[in-house]
């Protein structure tokens, strides 16, 4: 014990001499940390400095709270797999998930997490995607034939139109789409506001301030908690009074035992598992798919390539799940739109016990971070890592890149499960408008990442919307485009 807190004090001491770790001692440094941690409060991005890019490992503390930031392919490889059990979520994703989602497979740890995990994985198997598929075609379609009924060039809110579609695609595969237009827009508002109030960094766990501090927007969190407990109980309960099998997820959910006791879900974690689908489903991907449309807007020769590509393979059909592996370079747009706009931007753990990162220690307790948004833009990891460049992710080019350095979905045992489902759904959706539309950023708009629970624009992503047969905008506007985003 003596000599682990006589490694933590030499941890510190070297990491402040090589400007690592600020020693927050007096109070203007105390003024600092909350001024920083105000900012990452209104956008987590913002507490990342541009020399974090550069560096591997390193800590902060924020007053009681040691956190350990993992920028190293090696080091995320140790905390996410080789040494798993020795991490659980952290407070802060707990605190921020867990009033939405119970004990859901997404925060869950240990033998309930297992267990959920096992029951969980034939929904999302590789041989249920081409039924699910389906469902995605059609909701991509009810979207493009809405946007049909637009004149050209009138302005969508396109975050919006993702989350809507999304939202449709996983309610179909969820509840064989008998939600009902209504009822699917309460569930989608209520995980909207919850967003809005607790999806913000919470500046009493960060610091390690006791945690009967009352928290900004909790009881608000709590409004839409109560309003999608309502909606989700109600949707059960007609399927169970119905008594139909749809053989869809929640007849799944609701079908599974436990391989050991034979016992059912109970009517809680049923609610939850259904939360857990549902939240983790379709904001992550309308964001990649928001993501990738802004890009493509910015990128007129790759979005020329996308339309070469899906006319080629497609011929102007709805594309099926086996056409997929023929739309490589789609693929390759969301991959890298994933790199550069990844929606899980950020992983808290917590160290179970004492550990050892690369050459730091990580003492039990304390919180380790992982940024996709940081290590998928690392100077030295990626060449020309700003650069919006989907060919990395095509040929030899995509077997150069470690593994361990590029996390859209996580890494190991909690990988995401609906993987397989969400780049499904987001390349058919980005197939099926590159067919029909060109979407064209509002002139002027300047786009910001803001992260919360997940990284979205600030203010939504304005965009104007053309039909491929009418004249294309002037490339003097795409210039336009390209000097109003500082990134890429
Ligand atoms: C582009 C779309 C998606 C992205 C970027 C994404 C990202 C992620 C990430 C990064 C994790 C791991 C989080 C961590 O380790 O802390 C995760 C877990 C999870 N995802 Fe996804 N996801 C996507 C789509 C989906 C879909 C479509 C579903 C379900 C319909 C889904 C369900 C889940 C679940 C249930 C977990 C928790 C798994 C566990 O802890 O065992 N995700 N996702």
């Amino acid at each position: 014990m003596q000599l682990q807190r006589a490694e933590l004090v030499m941890d510190r001491i070297e990491a402040a001499a090589m400007g690592q770790e600020s020693a927050h001692t007096g109070l203007g440094d105390l003024v600092h940390t909350l001024r920083l941690l105000w900012r990452g409060r209104a956008n987590l991005i913002a507490l990342w400095s541009e020399k974090d890019f550069e560096r591997r490992i390193f800590a902060h503390q924020f007053l009681n709270r040691r956190i350990t930031v993992v920028n190293d392919p090696a080091g995320v490889k140790h905390v996410m797999s080789t040494n798993f059990d020795n991490y659980r979520k952290s407070v802060y994703t707990e605190r921020a998930l867990k009033p939405l989602v119970g004990q859901g497979l997404f925060i869950s740890e240990g033998e309930l997490w297992r267990r959920q995990r096992r029951i969980a994985m034939p929904a999302f198997h590789r041989t249920r995607l081409r039924g699910f598929a389906e469902g995605m075609t059609q909701a991509a379609e009810e979207m493009l034939q809405r946007w049909e009924r637009h004149k050209d060039g009138a302005e969508l809110e396109v975050g919006g139109e993702m989350a809507a579609v999304t939202a449709e695609v996983v309610c179909r595969a969820m509840f064989s789409g008998d939600l009902g237009r209504e009822r699917a827009a309460g569930v989608f508002e209520a995980f909207e506001r919850y967003q809005r109030t607790l999806g913000r960094l919470d500046i009493v766990e960060m610091t390690g301030l006791p945690r009967w501090i009352p928290r900004l927007g909790a009881r608000r969190a709590r409004k839409a908690v109560r309003q999608l407990d309502t909606l989700i109980n109600g949707i059960i309960a007609t399927r169970r009074r119905e008594g139909v099998e749809r053989n869809d997820l929640l007849d799944l959910f609701m079908n599974a035992r436990d391989p050991d006791t034979g016992e059912a879900m109970s009517p809680s974690l049923l609610r939850d598992e259904v939360a857990v689908s549902f939240l983790a489903g379709h904001e992550t991907t309308a964001n990649a798919l928001t993501w990738a449309f802004y890009l493509l807007s910015q990128h007129p020769e790759a979005e020329n390539r996308v339309r070469e590509e899906v006319d080629r393979v497609l011929g102007g059909r709805r594309p099926e799940y086996d056409d997929l592996t023929e739309l490589p370079y789609v693929r390759a747009v969301i991959d890298e739109g994933l790199r550069l706009y990844p929606p899980v931007h950020i992983f808290s753990r917590e160290a179970l016990g004492d550990d050892r990162i690369g050459k730091r220690y990580v003492p039990a307790g304390s919180m380790v971070v992982i940024s996709p948004w940081l290590i998928h833009r690392h100077r030295e990891l990626w060449s020309e890592p700003d650069t919006f460049r989907p060919e990395r992710f095509l040929g030899e080019e995509v077997k150069q890149h470690d593994r361990f350095a590029y996390l859209p979905f996580g890494a190991g045992p909690r990988l995401c499960i609906g993987k397989g489902f969400g780049l499904t759904e987001a390349t058919i959706i980005l197939a099926m408008v590159a067919q029909r539309f060109r979407l064209r950023l509002r002139t002027g708009h300047v786009v910001e990442p803001l992260g919360r629970l997940t990284l979205r624009p600030r203010g939504g992503m304005p965009m104007t919307l053309h039909r491929r047969d009418a004249t294309p905008r002037s490339g003097v506007e795409a210039a336009e485009f390209e000097e109003s985003d500082p990134v890429n």
